[in-house]
């Protein structure tokens, strides 16, 4: 029987739970994404509820669930390395390379990644492709230097479009980069990091995923 999206989605954030469920120590803490896939894994979640120490949050909306399903939101400051970190992905490459930001939570999003261990992509296959680039790479910048930076995203190739109305979790915009060729994804990563007024971008290349789970 064909599943629909939502489904899928599902299926993916049960198995991700069965993962936390078999690979988590107890007690400890874990790393919590962002996006509609990661809603459906904090629903899955509750019964894991007593086991967990806690975990950390990439976005409000994500803290704001997480709390919802009784599980105490830990501030980063206050662990070391996380030992799994679940989130989703808009595109994921066979080298489990990933474009996220489609909901804008990025930045949040790599820097729980680098605090841990293993990086659990949870995707249904719809996000599943051969190489990254059909996605518009979201890129969260400082709002002052939005125009400058456009010209240089320009100048790589890129179409970038200022998301509308739309301010980040850390009082920042986001430019959507369309047609952007990306055949080095960790190039592009590094060289997309050294302008000035970029915060974050959403390829994730230099830290890429360590596991896929796809239901
Ligand atoms: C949030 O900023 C993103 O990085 C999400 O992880 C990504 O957009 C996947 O979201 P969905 O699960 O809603 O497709």
């Amino acid at each position: 029987m064909l599943m629909d999206q939502d489904e899928q989605k599902r299926a993916v954030a049960r198995a991700a739970v069965d993962h936390v469920a078999r690979n988590l120590p107890e007690g400890e803490i874990l790393g919590v994404g962002s996006g509609s896939t990661v809603n459906f894994f904090i629903d899955a979640l509750s019964p894991l509820r007593a086991r967990l120490g806690g975990a950390v949050a990439s976005s409000e909306a994500t803290r704001r669930r997480i709390e919802a399903i009784g599980v105490p939101v830990v501030d980063l400051n206050t662990t070391d390395r996380l030992a799994i970190y679940v989130d989703g992905a808009d595109e994921i490459d066979p080298r489990l390379r990933m474009i996220k930001g489609g909901g804008g939570a990025l930045t949040q999003e790599k820097i729980v990644a680098a605090a841990s261990e293993v990086f659990v992509c949870i995707a249904d296959p719809s996000k599943q492709v051969k190489s990254l680039g059909r996605f518009p790479l979201p890129i969260e910048v400082i709002p002052m230097a939005t125009r400058q930076i456009a010209r240089q995203l320009v100048a790589l190739g890129g179409e970038p479009r200022l998301r509308k109305g739309f301010v980040t979790d850390n009082g920042n915009v986001i430019l959507d980069v369309h047609r952007l060729a990306i055949p080095d994804p960790v190039a592009l990563e590094t060289a997309l990091n050294q302008i000035p007024g970029v915060v974050t971008c959403g390829l994730f290349a230099l830290r890429p995923a360590d596991r896929l789970i796809q239901g």
